[in-house]
């Protein structure tokens, strides 16, 4: 086993191209529940654990910042059972993983309205950003109440506001000042982002942040992708060439 796993990530190539940010939707788990007659609960349960598995080979394939959309601004529509279920799931997962993250020096950072969240789920989030704050080995953003649209309509009320009070002068607001107001203020730009589970669209995740992101689709279930699928992930970015609106003899000069 473990051998295999060593072929799989000694192909990457770690000198050059590497995405410094993974982003991924991490889709499917209702449906690989149902393939197995079993409650859609489950499935996120079942998704949960691919969590630690998956932080665990970005950084060992040297990704140093990987965000995951957990609940989206449009999830609080689902049935109030299962919206009640994530939000235990969520508790449960920074429970378990708190003491893991401290050990290993990852920080842990939210984006999306998470003040909207059950006063007991932001209290574990926001001890646990604290606790990890200064750590730099890797750092993992689980996207909570994260929609694009909302995140835009914030950051234009607080731009005005603060260009009302003089704060930031309209004539010089460009893209690096925007993009201070977003939520991944401070976090590079996601290189490559994922979807599973077959879908083809990125449902209002880091719309302007994955303005020059690499999309890779994949029909596994999110329950389903461990750590060969990341690392087949990885590989596919690595054959890619980014252009940024240039061409490739440019690029070569
Ligand atoms: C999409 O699958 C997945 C979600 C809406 C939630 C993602 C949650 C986890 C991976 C579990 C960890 C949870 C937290 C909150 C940390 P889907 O339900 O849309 O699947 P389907 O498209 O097959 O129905």
């Amino acid at each position: 086993m473990y051998e295999f796993y060593n072929v799989a990530m000694n192909d990457i190539d770690k000198s050059a191209n590497l995405p410094r940010h993974v982003a991924i939707i991490m889709d499917g788990n209702g449906r690989w529940a149902k393939e197995r007659g079993k409650p859609r609960i489950d499935g996120h349960i079942e998704g949960s654990k691919r969590i630690r598995e998956v932080l665990s080979a970005a950084s060992e394939c040297g990704v140093k910042y990987l965000t995951l959309y957990a609940f989206s601004s449009e999830n609080w529509n689902r049935p109030k059972e299962e919206v009640d279920a994530l939000m235990e799931l969520l508790k449960n997962t920074i429970r378990e993983h708190s003491e893991d993250f401290i050990k290993n020096k990852v920080r842990f950072r939210t984006i999306g309205n998470v003040g909207k969240l059950p006063s007991n789920c932001v209290e574990l989030l926001e001890k646990l950003k604290e606790q990890t704050k200064n750590f730099d080995s890797a750092t993992l953003i689980l996207a909570l109440n994260y929609g694009s649209r909302d995140e835009i309509c914030r950051a234009v009320k607080n731009i005005i506001q603060d260009a009302a009070g003089k704060k930031i002068d309209p004539e010089k607001i460009d893209w690096p000042v925007i993009s201070s107001y977003l939520d991944t203020d401070a976090i590079p730009d996601p290189d490559l982002m994922i979807r599973t589970s077959g879908e083809m669209r990125l449902s209002n995740y880091l719309m302007m942040q994955a303005a020059y992101a690499e999309l890779y689709f994949t029909k596994t279930y999110w329950p389903d992708f461990g750590r060969d699928e990341f690392i087949k992930a990885v590989k596919e970015y690595q054959r890619r060439e980014r252009r940024y609106g240039l061409t490739t003899d440019q690029l070569k000069k």
